[in-house]
């Protein structure tokens, strides 16, 4: 076994889980009395207006409910229950990429989230139930909006600002939403850019749920406001800043979030009330140990799930300290996110592995010029992080004191499932470690066998947990097929994760990668079944298989090969399929590779081979059998092509 990294003694005395033994303590407890373990945290841990009946109702597998029949509010449980005592504590601390700084206090984010949510019923009659997309920068406000959702009862869902209008527009449709929040613009590496017209491209036509946009004025650009324009800046100013809250059933809905799977269109993943908040706020306390006095940044968008949980939702639930931050780590410069860390005490840090990639490309050393020493846990989420990213992000920004915590959950999973805690798991590089307790985390085959300690198997996790995904906004059956429809256990339905692991030493688990077709670049989710119905809608390409493939920075990136039509005139097969990636998805679907080839390897029934054409692009042998593929002179014709 690789080196073992143990946490710090000292710091483990003060820590929310200080030992392996209370952690297997805690696993014990969840395995000889599931409900009654989750019972003693949802009594301690949230603000009930009034009791659940029952922990955990499997009457209607796998519509699993938790908390049946309590009531609570989201936004009481991040906000009003903390005024207090910490009414004067800094909530949010916004960074904005021009380095403008603001301190939301407790009281203030209370206040501003109030107005939102006036705003919302007074002038949009917006109501529980109703979905509200936001398509939004990362300001402040944005969180003002998720909070003020979450305080009436509306069901947010997020649309990451980098997808483009086509991508939006079928969010908005399959969300039925009311009302799109958006902002003019933002700031990027200095620059400013424009949000609002990509929602005005996106809401043209179609869209017949919509009746308002609500436009924050970030940048005060000068934009072309339509009928159903409304000045967020201008109206925020009437209203009160108090608002009672919406009492809501534990399992009313309280955001979808739409992700990619291995087949058709993206899913609305739908998240609940309470075993969602729950299981946020305590993985805030102990994946990163927060602490009173902390200050947490987590680097991910809200537009994606980490943001949803670590950004908003987690930290306040906590009580902690959350940073927001606009633009981009690297600039003005590679010691931008050190200063950042310096400047405001940062206690946990929290970013993807493309990130220290990057960071660690532009300047080995550009960690060491900053004073580091408030940093206490580290941590990595999205994609797997390379023994090389690790050592450095180990040795210079963790100066060899914090521990990592590689932390493996999905958007369904809502938070986190297997991490190392910091001051109790001995870290092994690179490696999830261990599932928290409560989860019942497994590496099986299909049949529910437990795969062999070294092998890999299918990651499914047994036994519902409380901040699971609910269903697919709109689709049960889609929800059943996706993640109940693989794997068995015992003859039942058990949730698969759709990436496959491995058990090795100290029942350690090492996440291998996705088993079907999902990519991830730079820790973004993409389906190659999305990218190719994106590109075989055009009318020069005849057919089109789209693979990932291993890249440097990107962990993965996208590969194409297209076969065109006979009478196809393209001058550019790079430009014209990346025009057609970043029309209908966005400039994160970019392809690094594009090739035009005569033909795709396909079995006789029509399959194709994408296991072929994968081996293909990393260059390397085939050792595959071909001669049952329609044509198996295509492997060489593809190869000349790749030369
Ligand atoms: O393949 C796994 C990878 O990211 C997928 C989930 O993507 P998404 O729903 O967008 O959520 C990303 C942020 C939680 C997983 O199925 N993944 C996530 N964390 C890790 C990871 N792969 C390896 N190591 C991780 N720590």
């Amino acid at each position: 076994m690789s080196k073992l990294y143990y946490p710090n003694k000292e710091l483990a005395k003060k820590a929310n889980i200080k030992s392996l033994e209370e952690y297997y303590a805690l696993v014990d407890k969840a395995s000889t009395d599931y409900e009654g373990y989750w019972k003693n945290f949802a009594d301690k841990k949230i603000e009930w207006l009034k009791p659940y009946s029952k922990v955990l109702d499997e009457s209607n597998k796998p519509f699993y409910k938790w908390f049946v029949d309590g009531k609570l509010n989201v936004s009481n449980q991040c906000i009003d229950r903390h005024l207090k005592d910490k009414s004067d504590q800094v909530a949010i601390l916004f960074e904005g990429d021009r380095g403008d700084v603001q301190k939301i206090t407790y009281q203030e984010l209370s206040k501003n989230v109030n107005k939102f949510a006036n705003l919302l019923k007074n002038e949009f009659n917006i109501k529980k139930g109703d979905r509200v997309v936001l398509y939004m920068p990362m300001i402040p406000e944005a969180a003002y909006a998720m909070l003020a959702c979450a305080r009436i009862g509306a069901i947010h869902s997020v649309v990451f600002g980098g997808f483009s209008a086509e991508a939006l527009k079928d969010r908005i449709e399959d969300a039925g939403a009311k009302l799109v929040i958006t902002a003019d613009g933002a700031y990027r590496k200095g620059n400013p850019y424009l949000l609002k017209p990509v929602v005005d491209e996106a809401t043209k036509s179609g869209c017949e749920s919509l009746e308002a946009v609500l436009v924050v004025q970030r940048n005060n650009e000068d934009i072309d406001w339509k009928e159903k324009d409304h000045k967020y800046n201008e109206l925020i100013a009437n209203q009160s800043s108090e608002c009672d809250f919406e009492v809501m059933d534990s399992e009313d809905p309280l955001f979808l979030l739409y992700t990619s799977g291995s087949t058709g269109k993206p899913k609305g993943v739908q998240h609940s009330t309470a075993g969602y908040i729950l299981w946020a706020q305590m993985t805030m306390e102990w994946t990163f140990d927060l602490q009173e006095g902390d200050v947490f940044w987590c680097t991910a968008d809200i537009g994606w799930i980490t943001g949803h949980t670590y950004i908003v939702y987690g930290p306040l639930a906590a009580g902690g300290t959350t940073v927001m931050f606009e633009g981009v780590p690297t600039y003005p410069d590679a010691g931008r996110a050190w200063k950042m860390i310096e400047e405001h005490k940062i206690s946990q840090f929290y970013t993807a592995p493309t990130a220290i990639r990057v960071l660690h490309k532009m300047g080995e050393d550009e960690p060491s010029k900053y004073d580091l020493s408030s940093l206490k846990v580290l941590g990595t989420v999205g994609e797997p992080i390379d023994p090389h990213a690790w050592e450095w992000y180990h040795q210079k920004v963790g100066g060899e004191r914090c521990p990592i915590v590689d932390t493996w959950w999905q958007t369904e999973t809502g938070g986190h499932m297997i991490t190392p805690l910091p001051f109790a798991t001995p870290i092994k590089p690179a490696c999830a470690t261990l599932p928290l307790p409560g989860i019942n985390a497994e590496v099986i085959e299909k049949d529910g066998t437990p795969t062999p300690k070294g092998e890999k198997g299918y990651l499914c996790i047994t036994k519902p947990w409380p901040s699971m995904i609910r269903t697919i906004w709109g689709d049960d059956e889609r929800f059943k097929k996706a993640y109940f429809g693989d794997c068995v256990k015992d003859g039942e339905p058990v949730y698969f994760s759709g990436d496959g692991a491995m058990v090795g030493e100290n029942d350690y688990i090492t996440i291998t990668g996705r088993v079907d077709d999902v990519i991830n670049v730079s820790g973004h989710r993409l389906g190659t079944a999305e990218l190719e119905a994106a590109i075989a809608e055009d009318e020069h390409i005849a057919e089109v298989a789209v693979i990932g493939t291993p890249h440097k920075l990107k962990g993965e990136s996208i590969f194409v090969y297209a076969v065109t039509k006979d009478d196809a005139n393209i001058e550019d097969i790079h430009k014209h399929i990346n025009q057609i990636l970043a029309r209908d998805i966005g400039n994160i679907a970019k392809a690094d590779d594009i090739v035009a080839v005569p033909g795709l390897p396909k079995t006789r029934s029509g399959k194709i081979m994408r296991r072929i054409l994968r081996v293909l692009a990393k260059g390397e042998e085939l050792t595959q059998d071909i001669s049952t593929l329609e044509d198996p002179t295509i492997v060489e014709k593809i190869k000349e092509v790749l030369l």
